[in-house]
């Protein structure tokens, strides 16, 4: 138990993201011991439960998630509590005083979770710092954002500056839950606890890198937000990918302490070359889902979906090649990619190593032999493949490629969710998995050019066939050498 009394307060508590991975999260986090005795959660939101309500409400709903009902579900529900109201008013925040007060000591020490729509967090910080409750006299008061951090470089500044009026930087929790994803941490590992990788992991070994987040499912649930304030970048490259390429890319971090790790992502972050606009088709590609089947199941393509703007633009896939232009990375393309209503639900890197200099033996029956690949699933599956060229038995000297395969957890080993290691982390005042401001600010800075260009685009995304892998053009993006995108591990 890392035994800190402290009070986790979860605004927007009856939304998908708390009720689907928060409120299971922290129940782990009870069942593993890590919240102290007295740790109180309260949910907040419009929905006018009662403290009783809401603990049936949860109950049911954690047992419909798979938890079982049992003496630790018991102890988890007794730690929750409710408080109905309005965000935009100051009784609320009102309110939420006189609980945190006599919440007696656990409550000196406050999490502030904001599961709400983003233009909500100048309100509710405004709140809270006017009802006095960001006040770190009596112990920490932390903040908890959720990404999208903005929806572009300038809004992105202007909240940065009016949460900088209530809150002191580390006081704020920018939270990507890619990165607390074990496969994600695990590249970390993988890249500084060996050393093989280390020498050859540069422009002088590396072909190129292709990082892919492939999805199955589409926005239902959640089109018109979608349609309106996300987009495969928005959603999904600004933030996730451009971590997972920040991770593979930094130098060596001199250790994992927060501002060490986050000094060495932000410098790759920074050092992106900007994205070629005059070449945009070959640099950056998006598309939109048709009408099609995915897994046996026939969906509707992005336009029919209800609360998706008739003839919108949004793109649910994207690809972007990045070169970062530092000393280890120059000329070597990143290819990022990502998409909704693919043929499988699958993310992972693809390194691609360069070819030797001489080609002494031949493939077996192909003249050209595989390069060297290494794959790192990052989802479903969390393995790491190495593909070689091995010796074909026989009395030829023909080559063919074998696979060295590992996965990365074991038979019945239970792997933790990302939301279980970073709410913990907040907890532990551990910011290391979150995001300084001037990261996300690099990020808004390599996407925004090509949101623009694309928003000032009168052509609609490439459409493609839902259970596809995307489309066909985004092949465009290898220009004319001999890439293509890795689907599967
Ligand atoms: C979220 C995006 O941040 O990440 C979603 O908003 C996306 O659109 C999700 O589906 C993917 O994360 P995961 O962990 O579900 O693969």
């Amino acid at each position: 138990c890392v035994g800190i009394s402290h009070a986790y307060v979860i605004f927007g508590a009856t939304g998908n993201l708390a009720v689907h991975k928060l409120l299971p999260a922290l129940y782990q986090l009870h069942c593993m011991g890590h919240l102290a005795d007295d740790v109180e959660i309260l949910g907040c939101g419009r929905t006018p439960f009662t403290q009783v309500s809401w603990q049936a409400e949860v109950r049911q709903q954690l047992l419909k998630q798979g938890v079982a009902d049992d003496a630790a579900l018991e102890g988890f529900i007794q730690r929750l509590d409710y408080l109905a109201g309005s965000l935009t008013e100051a009784t609320f925040y009102q309110a939420l005083g006189a609980w945190i007060q006599s919440d007696g000591e656990c409550a000196n020490n406050v999490i502030f979770y904001l599961s709400v729509s983003p233009d909500l967090y100048v309100t509710v910080t405004e709140g809270l710092a006017a009802a006095q409750l960001l006040d770190e006299a009596q112990g920490f008061r932390r903040m908890v954002i959720e990404k999208p951090f903005g929806h572009d470089l300038e809004s992105a500044r202007t909240l940065q500056h009016s949460l900088s009026e209530h809150l002191k930087e580390e006081q704020i929790y920018r939270i990507d839950h890619y990165v607390g994803k074990e496969a994600v941490q695990n590249l970390l590992v993988l890249r500084f606890a060996n050393l093989i990788l280390e020498p050859l992991w540069n422009r002088y070994h590396i072909d190129h890198i292709q990082i892919t987040h492939a999805e199955t499912v589409g926005v239902d649930g959640r089109a018109s937000y979608y349609d309106k304030s996300g987009g495969a970048v928005r959603d999904m490259i600004q933030s996730h990918l451009l971590q997972v390429m920040a991770l593979l890319a930094m130098e060596p971090p001199v250790s994992l302490e927060a501002e060490a790790l986050r000094n060495e992502k932000v410098k790759v972050l920074q050092s992106i070359r900007p994205v070629n606009l005059e070449a945009l088709a070959t640099h950056a590609i998006r598309g939109q889902y048709a009408a099609g089947e995915v897994k046996g199941e026939a969906v509707p393509g992005y336009l029919q979906e209800t609360g998706v703007a008739a003839g919108s633009h949004t793109e649910s896939y994207a690809a972007m090649k990045l070169y970062i232009d530092n000393w280890r990375w120059k000329d070597v393309p990143f290819y990022l990619r990502t998409g909704k209503r693919l043929k499988e639900r699958r993310s992972l890197v693809a390194v691609r190593f360069k070819q030797p200099p001489m080609q002494l033996f031949k493939g077996s029956g192909v003249y050209q032999p595989h390069p060297n690949w290494l794959l790192i699933g990052i989802q479903p599956e969390d393995a790491v493949r190495m593909e070689i060229s091995a010796k074909v038995p026989g009395l030829e000297m023909h080559t063919r490629q074998i696979v060295m395969d590992a996965s990365v957890s074991t038979p019945g080993e239970r792997k933790a969710e990302a939301y279980e290691e970073l709410l913990l982390d907040v907890i532990k005042g551990d910011r290391s998995l979150f995001l300084r401001y001037d990261e996300v600010k690099a990020a808004w800075t390599v996407v925004d050019p090509v949101m623009q260009r694309w928003a000032d685009d009168e052509q609609l995304p490439l459409q493609y066939p839902a259970g596809g892998w995307g489309p066909k053009a985004a092949e465009k993006i290898f220009g004319d050498s001999d890439r293509a995108w890795r689907h599967t591990l």
